[in-house]
Formats: C-alpha cells, structure tokens, sequence
C-alpha cells in the first residue's frame, strides 16, 4: 500500500510568536506546490493561534506539541483537545520521549491522551521508542513493544487508522547520531507486525510510521526509501527553512 509520506517539524521549546510567524511564512512560500507530501508544524502553545491563521487554508498542517485529556475545569496550566481545534489544529504529537522523561509521561497518559485526541478530530503523533541504555541492553524490542501496545491499547481498527507513529530512538535525539537506515527500517517493521498481531493487516499497512532523531536533508533519503518509514519527526533541522523544507523535498521522488 503506498502511504504518503508525512514531515512533521516539532519546534519543542523554541520560537517566539514573530519568530515562529517568520519560519512558517519561509517554509510557505517554498512548499507552495508540494503535494506529495503531508507537512505539518508544531509550535509552543503561544504561537498556535497565530501560526495557525497563516497555514490556514494551506498546505501545512498544524500540531500541538502536547495536551490534557479533561475537556475543561479545574486543570490549572493544562490545554484540552477542544482548545488546540480552536486553535486551528490538526494534529498533537503524543507521548514524546521528553515528556515521558522530565514530565511523567506514562503510557497510561498516553493512551488518556489518544484518546481525548481522538474524540476532538485531532491527528494524534504517538512517540515510541527506547534509550541508549536499553538500545545497548538489548531491550530495544522490548521497550518498543511495550510502549506500542500499551500506549495503543483499547483502540479500535478505524480509531488506529486515524494515527501516525514516531519512532525516535532516544540515542539518537538532538546528538547528531541517526540511526542508520537498517537500524530504523528494523524498529519499523517491528512495529508494523506489532500492528498487524494488535489488529490485522489492514491497520498494520495504513499507519504511517516516521523516524525521529537528527533528521536532516542529507539523510533523509536514505530513511525515506525503507520499505517501512513513512516520514520523519523532525527536531533542530526543522527550526530553520532551508533544512525543513530540504527535508520535504528529499521526500519527492
Ligand atoms: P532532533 O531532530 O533534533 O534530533 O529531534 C528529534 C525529535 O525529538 C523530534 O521530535
């Protein structure tokens, strides 16, 4: 099944209201005829609203970087599903390894957090993947499993198809260190057999699977081109025009 290949920039802690306004209005005018290719932008809360009346009507979508799953009430500091589409979003990267790691991110939240996503319409980007320390104890099957399907858990065939899965080595974030198109490929596989033992074929081959972890134009291709990578969750390179948008084009064949 050919699935189109979705680039999303997670700008993470990063940008003000003009400077995240400067790099999207970049990045438009450059991907004005790319069809071929999904492109999404996901600002701090803050630039949300306004970055998102300028890819209105566009071909970039726009992501949440995080939510809560309670729709409204007594949350102090928290943002629902309902707040993000009213912001003008379409997608919400879940689970990211730097929640799980400095805010208590559990897959049990995850999954609160899929869920609420899901209800509003939102395109939830669901992270998964292992540490350095798992990669080199040989866990790394092990934790990918145990995020997918427990993060995964309780969904039906329709309510997964509406999904995109990053996989991001740990080891790989913002160091430089990619994995290598084999290494990535593996993970991918190993996730989409995952799908395929969770549900069935149909699910397992329609959900697009992005790599994360130092993405950048010159090695993008190499990852494109695996059987079983889909696109890419990008970090640093997608903080500047020239780099993200060499990232989209690496993607057109
Ligand atoms: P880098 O591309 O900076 O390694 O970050 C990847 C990432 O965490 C995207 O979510």
């Amino acid at each position: 099944m050919a699935r189109k290949p979705i680039i999303a920039g997670n700008w993470k802690l990063n940008k003000t209201i003009k400077e995240a306004l400067e790099l999207v209005g970049g990045i438009k005018e450059k991907v004005a005829d790319v069809k071929d290719v999904d492109i999404v932008v996901g600002p701090v809360f803050t630039a949300l609203s306004e970055v998102g009346k300028l890819t209105s009507g566009s071909n970039i979508g726009l992501s949440a970087q995080n939510l809560y799953w309670e729709e409204a009430g007594a949350f102090t500091g928290e943002v629902s599903a309902t707040l993000l589409k009213d912001a003008g979003c379409q997608y919400v990267i879940i689970g990211h390894s730097e929640r799980r790691q400095y805010f208590n991110e559990t897959n049990e939240t995850v999954n609160k957090k899929i869920k609420a996503a899901l209800a509003q319409g939102l395109t939830p980007i669901v992270c998964v993947g292992e540490n350095l320390e798992e990669r080199e104890g040989e866990k790394t099957f092990d934790v990918v499993r145990d995020h997918v399907t427990n993060s995964l858990k309780g969904f039906s065939a329709d309510e997964m198809k509406k999904m995109v899965i990053a996989y991001e080595p740990v080891w790989a974030i913002g160091t430089g260190k990619t994995a290598t198109p084999d290494q990535a490929q593996e993970v991918h596989a190993f996730i989409r057999k995952l799908l395929n033992e969770m549900h069935d074929e149909s699910v397992a081959e329609s959900i697009r699977l992005q790599y994360g972890g130092s993405v950048k134009p010159d090695n993008i291709k190499d990852l494109i081109s695996q059987k079983d990578i889909d696109g890419a969750l990008v970090g640093g390179a997608g903080l500047k025009v020239d780099s993200f948008v060499g990232i989209i084009q690496g993607c057109l064949s």
